[in-house]
């Protein structure tokens, strides 16, 4: 499958059908994140497979709304990064999410990009504070996001490209 193929397949799927997960493209997945592009090549990133059910079902208080569909993911990715390292750490971890995302829409795999930073949890943490806290995350680690992932209840059709996007190109000047 090419890119632009994996592109069309990305949806973001928070339903998913309780079969597990195979290691094998759970390692495809990982093994895209870690070949991600970062500035300087400083790779500021860790991340952190969740697959414990308690631990799942725990992750999906870490915000008010937007985290539910963890209840019945088969894993979840936690990508933190220590923003001493490198001050495009956001853009890195952004990388390293898409990254994953795409290969798990190659791979038949379900994911849904859920936010960290700048999200509160249901009991008015931080939601970096709540994650850092269940998954003892160190000091001076940030929370960016959670990939969450699970083969999906119902595949996603391959989405057509909305050609009113080539509006959003300027060739040129603006
Ligand atoms: C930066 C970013 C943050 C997102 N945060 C959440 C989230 O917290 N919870 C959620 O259910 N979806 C989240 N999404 C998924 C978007 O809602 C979704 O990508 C968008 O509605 C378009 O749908 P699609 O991914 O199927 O194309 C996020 C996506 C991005 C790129």
């Amino acid at each position: 499958m090419d890119v632009l193929d994996a592109m069309a397949r990305r949806r973001s799927l928070r339903r998913y059908s309780g079969e597990p997960v195979p290691q094998v493209l759970l390692d495809r997945i990982l093994e895209a994140g870690l070949r991600s592009a970062s500035g300087r090549s400083r790779r500021p990133w860790e991340l952190i497979v969740v697959r414990d059910r308690a631990m799942l079902d725990d992750l999906a208080e870490c915000r008010e709304q937007g985290a539910g569909m963890l209840t019945g993911a088969d894993a979840a990715i936690v990508v933190v990064a220590d923003p001493t390292l490198a001050d495009t750490w956001v853009e890195d971890c952004s990388i390293v999410m898409a990254n994953m995302q795409l290969e798990a829409a190659a791979s038949g795999v379900g994911s849904c990009w859920i936010q960290g930073r700048l999200r509160q949890a249901a009991d008015g943490r931080s939601t970096h504070e709540f994650v850092a806290n269940l998954l003892k995350v160190p000091a001076p680690y940030q929370l960016e996001a959670i990939l969450s992932l699970g083969m999906p209840e119902v595949e996603a059709p391959r989405r057509p490209f909305d050609e009113a996007l080539l509006g959003k190109v300027h060739w040129e000047t603006f």
